[in-house]
């Protein structure tokens, strides 16, 4: 750290609580020089993870007496950046241009970065040569120190850059303000170990930590105590879950416990590796009252020789024969999927694969990406798919894509199923918005007091991907 403070302690949580006293009282002064609040604006990019560091980040801000706004026109705007694909790098660099504009307006302006590109050397280095406004940079591992790399650049000058190559160990118990009072992300492990070749995710994110089970269900419990009725467990391969801790929880026994957590309603996790996924997970689903009729499994690709350089260690029979033994034990199980067009080497063959895999599982929804180069990944290297052909790809999975989602969404009408209400309608007034557990929508007249409270709603039409319905 830039700047070094004798009386800080040592230890964690106690250092960053000491942090956010000294920060709070910056704050009060700045708003005293300014004679208005000081504002601040996180924008997350990327997948769970980020948004639930967003909610820690959030909350640290809040705790040392900044106040959030939706504006970036704001005295501190932090970037919590995703680059697992080359497109979620270019998106940050555009929006870092406009808030450039905005600092020159207010040149007491903070600009911070952090997630994952501040773990890429490459992406930092570039944010040192031409971004030269940002003032601080710090990596995935430093998110619970938010308040100390705060204070330090509050109280000197210059681009401050702090990024730790490995996690110190988990610092929890710090304030997070969550996004919705009625659900929750919860991380069970951070990192990942599996090494897809295309995948940068295990160098920003490090290894595969599991947190230990009590400590997960203490949080749970804390939330539900909270009014938490949902909670999303987090993980890069939730299936491989407790691998690395002495005391050999299984992901199905940890949820078993979740379960038994009063209050919580619904339960869901992700992700889930295929290669990972024991047949005790399928039977504690199929058991469960509160575990959700939704799993999303990656596909990746159809082409067995692909999954095989991609370092998935599954076959497409596997996979199918995985995805028939799910469906066998819940009928009414929703699968999602994620699927990379275009991965180097991949044929026509390789992809119609795919098409079939898609065809012959039907899912819910799926995530198509083209395939994006990582450097420092071994796919980089290897010899590359046409940009035209990999787009003509993408096209026809896209189309096949949207054509199960409709077949599995009208199959679905008529029924009456819970929806947890998210929000009101931003189309319709009169009308909310809600979740079913099959983690489709559902639109339905009502008003915002039901927000955050599960009913029972008849799904009256399928509109492609989701339901128009009225409360049952
Ligand atoms: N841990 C999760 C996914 C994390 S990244 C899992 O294993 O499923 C989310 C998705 O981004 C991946 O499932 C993959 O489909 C996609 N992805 C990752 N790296 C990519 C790359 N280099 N190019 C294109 N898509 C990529
Ligand atoms: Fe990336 Fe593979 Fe790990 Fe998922 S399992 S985060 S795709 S390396
Ligand atoms: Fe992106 Fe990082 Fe998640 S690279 S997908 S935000 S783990």
């Amino acid at each position: 750290m830039a700047l070094i403070d004798a009386n800080a302690p040592q230890t964690e949580p106690e250092r960053q609580r000491y942090y956010m006293d000294l920060l709070r009282g910056v704050t009060a002064e700045r708003e005293a020089a300014m004679g208005r609040p000081f504002t601040f604006h996180v924008e997350t990019f990327g997948c769970q993870m980020n948004a639930r560091d967003s909610e820690k980040l959030i909350g640290i801000l809040v705790s040392c007496g900044m106040h959030e706004t939706e504006s970036e026109r704001a005295d501190l705007v932090l970037y919590n950046t995703c680059t697992v694909r080359d497109n979620a790098d270019q998106r940050v660099y555009g929006r870092l241009g406009v808030l450039s504009g905005y600092k020159k307006e207010n040149p007491d302006m903070l600009i911070g970065l952090c997630g994952c590109m501040a773990q890429e050397p490459s992406a930092v280095e570039k944010i040192r040569r031409s971004y030269g406004y940002v003032d601080l940079v710090f990596g995935t591992h430093n998110v619970y120190a938010l308040a100390e790399i705060l204070y330090h650049r509050m109280t000197s000058s210059g681009m401050l850059v702090e990024i730790l190559k490995e996690a110190p160990g988990a610092v929890e118990d710090l304030p997070s303000e969550r996004k919705y009072p009625f659900k929750s992300g919860v991380n069970v492990s951070y990192g990942c170990d599996n090494y897809c070749t295309y995948c940068i995710v295990p160098m920003v994110r490090g290894r595969e930590r599991s947190r230990r089970a009590g400590e997960i269900v203490s949080e749970v419990e804390r939330l539900a105590t909270d009014g938490v009725v949902e909670v999303m467990l987090l993980g890069q391969n939730v299936n491989s879950y407790g691998h690395d801790l002495g005391d050999e929880v299984t992901f199905s026994q940890l949820l078993r416990r979740v379960e038994q957590v009063d209050g919580i309603r619904r339960i869901r996790f992700m992700t889930s590796h295929p290669k990972d996924l024991s047949p005790e997970l399928i039977e504690t689903m199929a058991q469960s009252e509160k575990i959700c009729r939704h799993l999303h499994l990656p596909l990746q690709s159809g082409s067995t020789e692909v999954l095989r350089r991609m370092n998935r260690r599954y076959t497409k029979e596997q996979y199918l024969e995985l995805a028939d033994r799910l469906k066998e034990a819940m009928p009414d199980l929703a699968l999602t999927t994620d699927i990379i067009v275009g991965f180097p080497g991949e044929t026509e063959e390789d992809f119609l694969e795919t098409m079939d895999v898609v065809r012959r599982v039907g899912y819910s929804s799926a995530f198509t990406f083209q395939y994006s180069i990582r450097t420092g990944t071994p796919a980089a290297t290897w010899e590359q798919v046409p940009a035209d052909v990999v787009t003509d790809r993408f096209g026809r999975l896209l189309k096949l894509v949207q054509e199960k989602a409709a077949v599995f969404c009208a199959a679905g009408a008529g029924q009456t199923l819970e929806a947890l209400v998210e929000e009101a309608d931003e189309k319709r007034a009169g009308y909310v918005t809600g979740r079913l557990g099959n983690n489709l929508m559902v639109h339905f007249p009502g008003d915002a007091s039901l927000i955050g409270s599960i009913v029972p709603v008849h799904l009256d039409t399928a509109r492609g991907f989701y339901y128009m319905g009225t409360r049952a």
